[in-house]
């Protein structure tokens, strides 16, 4: 018998990743489904970035690069971020991996202890705790609430740098996945001066550094004395649509820097050279393409986001940022006794034969996220109306909902919530 680790029995994986094998197989069985489960990109990578990863290849650039990325990478990188967002950085500063995801890791294993505190603002990004339980650190809970446009609040910092036996780090996500709210200057400038002249440390995620809809994009790293208090992780992914070329980097402290080096030496060696230049192509030569992509992104999610609020039952906050609407379903589970990722199934599997929708319920991103669903932009403006259009009809089908709730109850209802 096979005896795994308790790290791996316990494991939380990114719901998205599931719900998307899920239809992908309800696909291959002929099931429509309008897949709006994983945020990712309906559009090509850009043109730049196309072309100078086949050059690369072409010319066999192939073989291992050094740990940290290449050169000539860490450089436009840092020239990037000084530019697009204010830093004041130099390529030893800037650290390559694939994506942003792996910063999580590596900042829990530069950084963290058993039993050190962790403030995560909730909902958060469902790979966070994992790569906290991999160090055995705790993560300390605290909401965002639609109330606030899901802001961070400050005074939550001063509470949790007061009162947690061992405060050691942040994570903060602005523009943030899943509610679209963004962190201000303001709140920036708050928490900051709450971290400055402690040993916190802030992982600050800027996926969506690019969505932001309303203001501008701050990264806390940029502000005054701050660097050295901050990993900052960007990708390819959602700004680009290079989410499977799987490449990003970090902006941080040079002895951060050396540090995460180390640990990608020993786990992924480096990343592939070619995928770099390719994303350094991006980075000097695609960025009107980026910017006409992203201006069909906010048109997109402000149609989602138009389309959802008119539907009987959904609240919406239309997003600051990113390309996720986080609609309020809190009436809609209480009328159909049924959990938010309940509903979320029902849609995909059982409200049609022939058609489904594929949406997470907010739980998957922690409980601060029950009652609510996450939609996201990742397909055309047609199959985004056809989605919506098919809700409504969807809900009444209340017969079909007590099918679904009888063969899988464990997404029944079991307390209403309470609403304002
Ligand atoms: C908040 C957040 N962090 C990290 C990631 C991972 O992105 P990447 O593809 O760069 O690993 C995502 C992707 O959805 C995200 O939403």
């Amino acid at each position: 018998m096979v005896r795994l680790s308790s790290l791996v029995r316990n494991l939380k994986a990114e719901t998205a990743f599931t719900v998307l094998a899920l239809a992908r197989t309800l696909k291959a069985q002929g099931k429509d489904v309008v897949e709006l489960e994983i945020g990712d990109s309906p559009f090509p990578s850009p043109p730049h970035a196309k072309a100078a990863g086949i050059q690369a290849i072409e010319e066999n650039r192939t073989g291992y690069g050094p740990s940290l990325g290449l050169a000539e990478f860490r450089a436009s990188a840092a020239n990037f971020v000084n530019v697009e967002f204010g830093h004041n950085v130099t390529a030893e500063n800037i650290v390559v991996a694939s994506g942003a995801k792996p910063f999580e890791q590596y900042f829990a294993e530069a950084f963290l202890e058993p039993g050190d505190g962790v403030l995560l603002f909730s909902p958060h990004f469902p790979t966070y705790i994992p790569n906290l339980e991999r160090r055995g650190a705790r993560a300390v809970l605290v909401p965002l609430r639609v109330e606030d446009d899901f802001r961070p609040r400050p005074a939550d910092v001063a509470r949790f740098l007061e009162s947690d036996a061992k405060p050691r780090a942040i994570f903060l996500n602005s523009p943030h996945n899943p509610t679209g709210g963004i962190a201000t200057r303001d709140d920036l400038e708050a928490i900051a001066s709450l971290v400055r002249g402690t040993d916190v440390m802030v992982f600050s995620d800027e996926p969506y550094c690019h969505m932001v809809w309303r203001g501008r994009h701050e990264s806390i790293g940029a502000l005054p004395g701050m660097l050295d208090h901050t990993v900052a992780a960007y990708t390819f992914s959602k700004s680009y649509s290079m989410s499977g070329w799987r490449i990003g980097f970090a902006v941080a402290p040079p002895e951060v820097v050396q540090a995460i080096g180390n640990l990608i030496n020993t786990t992924a060696s480096c990343s592939p050279p070619f995928v770099q230049w390719a994303a350094r192509a991006a980075l000097e030569q695609d960025a009107a393409s980026r910017d006409e992509t992203m201006q069909l992104f906010r048109h997109k999610v402000e149609r989602l986001a138009a389309g959802l609020a008119k539907i009987d039952g959904m609240r919406v906050v239309p997003p600051a940022g990113t390309f996720y609407v986080f609609p309020d379903v809190r009436p809609l589970c209480n009328r159909l006794g049924i959990s938010s990722h309940g509903l979320a199934l029902y849609l995909l599997e059982d409200a049609d034969d022939k058609f489904g929708v594929a949406c997470l319920g907010g739980e998957s991103f922690g409980a601060a996220g029950r009652g609510f669903l996450r939609f996201s932009c990742a397909e055309t403006d047609e199959r985004i109306d056809q989605a919506v259009a098919f809700l409504p009809e969807a809900l009444s089908r209340t017969d079909r909902i007590a099918q679904f709730l009888k063969r899988r109850p464990e997404f029944v209802l079991e307390t209403p919530f309470e609403l304002r």
